[in-house]
């Protein structure tokens, strides 16, 4: 049994490491965007990616979005227009389909519901069967 959680393990870390979409997101994306609060040159994810859980129902669609977004920023496909006023329109992402997508279900995960102040009313949608 202890082997093969071993390679189990072994098999997820390969996994996760050909495209890591934290890593994806350290190496392109935090030069312009924290995390948290206080901002860089751009609205820090944690704010915008609980602007796409409300509007989003499950993370394919999300991720879906995201990836579009990164390709080709534009304002009216923007869910959150405001920061474009704000920060300026970002440039569109020089990377490949699979470190987009890789990218955008990472920072779908780091969305916590603690966090989400700005939400509105949640709850819809995150039942079962999706
Ligand atoms: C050169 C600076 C810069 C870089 C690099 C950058 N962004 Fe942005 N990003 C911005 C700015 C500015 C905005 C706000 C204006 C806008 O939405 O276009 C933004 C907005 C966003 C949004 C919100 C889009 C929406 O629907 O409103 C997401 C999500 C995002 N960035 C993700 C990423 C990811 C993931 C990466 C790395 C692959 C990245 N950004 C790299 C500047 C940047």
């Amino acid at each position: 049994m202890v082997g093969m959680g071993l390679l189990f393990n072994t098999a997820a870390t390969a996994a996760t490491k050909v495209l890591d979409g934290q890593s994806i997101f350290d190496r392109n994306c935090t030069v312009c965007h924290a995390m948290n609060p206080p901002p860089k040159l751009a609205p820090p994810i944690v704010g915008v990616i609980s602007r796409y859980h409300s509007r989003f129902q499950t993370k394919e669609d999300g991720v879906n979005h995201l990836v579009a977004y990164l390709k080709l920023p534009r304002k009216q496909n923007a869910v959150e227009p405001q920061a474009i006023t704000r920060f300026g329109l970002m440039p569109p992402s020089p990377l490949s389909e699979p470190e987009l997508r890789a990218v955008a279900g990472w920072i779908w995960d780091q969305y916590d519901p603690a966090m989400g102040a700005c939400g509105g009313f949640r709850g819809q949608g995150r039942r079962g069967g999706y």
